[in-house]
């Protein structure tokens, strides 16, 4: 479905190649671990949970998470699922999630070249991911094509935006993650759905 208004925030904000928002990840990687707080930060631990919550009330056998970054919510994924695939774009990122998420299998993959399994993922988790990329159509195709069922979040100046994408999709839950207390006011949309 076109999605003017998230086309033109897209296209206000993101000035480089595709490519070079990867590299530019990679480099914030290796200058700094845990960038997001996300073994701490409150506002990400209920984020987090409220993924867990959504994932465990639809089938999730077998999971696919896209973009695990240093495998946080990953290893939390592996506790309540033993099929538990995650991939990042981050070399770096990639290393360090394998070490923190040591049940789950990691793998160096894009989103967009992950190769499309005979059998679909019973659950694909894409959390805080979409902002970073620019062809969102073609990420909802690559996304069915992947799963069953997609649990995603979109935060800070996303949160609802990239949703109407997915809008020939059935939502099945929808709950919103707010922190009005560390420093900076962030939001975060998380929903569930049942694709095609
Ligand atoms: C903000 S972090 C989210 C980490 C984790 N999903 C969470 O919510 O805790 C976004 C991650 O997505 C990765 N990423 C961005 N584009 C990607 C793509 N096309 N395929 C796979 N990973 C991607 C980045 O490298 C980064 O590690």
């Amino acid at each position: 479905m076109p999605n003017i208004i998230d086309a033109v925030v897209t296209k206000l904000l993101f000035k480089k190649p595709q490519e070079e928002v990867y590299s530019n990840l990679d480099r914030m990687f290796s200058k700094k671990k845990n960038s997001w707080n996300y073994s701490k930060s409150e506002y990400e631990l209920r984020r987090h949970k409220k993924i867990i919550e959504f994932v465990k009330q639809i089938p999730h056998k077998t999971i696919l998470e896209v973009g695990c970054a240093e495998g946080h919510l990953a290893k939390k994924l592996t506790e309540i699922s033993a099929h538990v695939t995650a991939i990042d774009v981050s070399p770096i990122a990639v290393k360090r999630a394998q070490i923190n998420a040591p049940k789950a299998k990691v793998k160096l993959a894009k989103l967009e070249d992950f190769k499309i399994p005979k059998e679909k993922f019973d659950v694909i988790v894409c959390a805080d991911v979409l902002c970073y990329l620019k062809d969102k159509e073609a990420v909802v195709t690559r996304i069915e094509e992947l799963g069953n069922y997609l649990v995603m979040s979109n935060g800070y100046v996303f949160p609802f935006l990239v949703e109407p994408y997915f809008f020939r999709f059935k939502l099945l839950k929808r709950s919103l993650v707010a922190n009005l207390k560390e420093g900076r006011t962030k939001f975060a949309s998380i929903t569930a759905w049942k694709l095609s």
